[in-house]
């Protein structure tokens, strides 16, 4: 295959901007490069590996008159629904990283970590999860293989990047109630029990979609999650306290062994020198941290973990290069 033709959808937004550093690092070949966002961005001009790129409006003239061989979205829900059918139509294949087909039963929903065999067969949009579903199944998949997922309870702690350009607009200017650009409420000193918006089950969509992304990239369709997502005022990498109940009894020092030999996943414990992952410490990173591992003794067979990832490397754009980089050796 000739060097792909790649679209960069949301060019200009922070999973957009992190696509062009990320493809760059992992030295993602391409004979084209086609930069879209919304009307307010045409015409604007981004340096990128010694090359001047003018971002093009995204509607279908502009589509049509640049054909593409894979497409990154980071535009929102409704852009994905519009588009991404019109790059597949013109011949493309689309990894989306909004919600819009993660739950759709004709598209794969992709860690390649984790279930890489979903990306088999005809594909033309593959989804990539929520950030915060990506984390907790690099971690929880090669425990699962040994010890079969019984019950999860997830307890996150956001960063405010998981809400794009905005939601750092609020934190780093310490936006007071009158002039915040995307939360309900201030984000500085504070801390925010709502994730997108309110289900009619109490639960919010953010913390539905880790339920219901969990079970499909694990092929559980019954496993018993419960979850809940809270936006704390760090600028980037999500945290998450994990509670696993697993069918069968486990030795801490097994799992240790499992999760330091996982691929994407840092075994970072160590009371006894204070190694615990935290934001300041993976934020820039791709692994997803794991650690301060201990048996919860209130219950059989259960386990008390803590994982951080980055939210806009693995729990966006590193996680859909790697499926780009998947599809491109399948091609090969
Ligand atoms: N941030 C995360 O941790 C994260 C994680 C997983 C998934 N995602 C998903 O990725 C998407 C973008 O997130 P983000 O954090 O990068 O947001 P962001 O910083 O707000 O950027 C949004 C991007 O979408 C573009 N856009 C908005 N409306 C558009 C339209 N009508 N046509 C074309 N482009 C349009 C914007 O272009 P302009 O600059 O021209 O407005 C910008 O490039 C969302 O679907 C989000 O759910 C984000």
């Amino acid at each position: 295959m000739n060097y792909p033709r790649i679209a960069i959808v949301g060019a200009t937004g922070v999973v957009g901007q992190m696509f062009l550093t990320v493809l760059e690092e992992r030295k993602i070949p391409f004979s084209s490069l086609v930069l879209f966002a919304s009307k307010n961005s045409a015409g604007q001009t981004i340096q990128y590996q010694g090359k001047t790129y003018t971002i093009l409006e995204l509607n279908e003239t502009n589509v049509t008159a640049h054909p593409v061989d894979f497409a990154l979205f980071s535009a929102g829900g409704d852009v994905s629904k519009i588009y991404a059918p019109l790059f597949v139509k013109i011949g493309a294949k689309v990894i989306d990283n909004s919600s819009y087909f993660r739950m759709h039963p004709d598209y794969p929903l992709v860690v390649p970590e984790v279930n890489p065999e979903d990306l088999q067969g005809h594909l033309s949009i593959i989804a990539n999860p929520n950030c915060s579903t990506v984390q907790a199944v690099v971690a929880l998949k090669p425990l699962h293989e040994r010890y079969t997922l019984k019950r999860i309870v997830i307890s996150t702690y956001q960063a405010v990047s998981g809400a794009g350009s905005l939601g750092i607009h609020d934190l780093e200017t310490r936006a007071d109630q009158d002039h915040l650009k995307k939360f309900p409420y201030p984000i500085h000193q504070n801390l925010i029990p709502l994730i997108d918006v309110f289900l009619d089950n109490g639960y919010t969509k953010e913390e539905m979609k880790m339920v219901h992304e969990m079970r499909k990239i694990l092929h559980l369709p019954n496993l018993a999650i419960t979850a809940t997502a809270v936006r704390v005022p760090v600028l980037n990498a999500h945290s998450e306290s994990i509670n696993v109940t697993f069918e069968q009894p486990f030795l801490l020092e097994d799992v240790r062994h499992i999760l330091a030999t996982s691929p994407g996943v840092t075994l970072y414990d160590d009371p006894s020198s204070f190694m615990y992952p935290m934001p300041s410490l993976v934020s820039g990173q791709d692994q997803v941290y794991v650690g301060r591992l201990r048996v919860d003794e209130s219950l059989p067979n259960t386990l008390n973990m803590f994982v951080v990832g980055d939210n806009i490397r693995k729990g966006s754009a590193t996680n859909a290069v790697q499926i780009l980089e998947r599809l491109l050796t399948k091609l090969s």
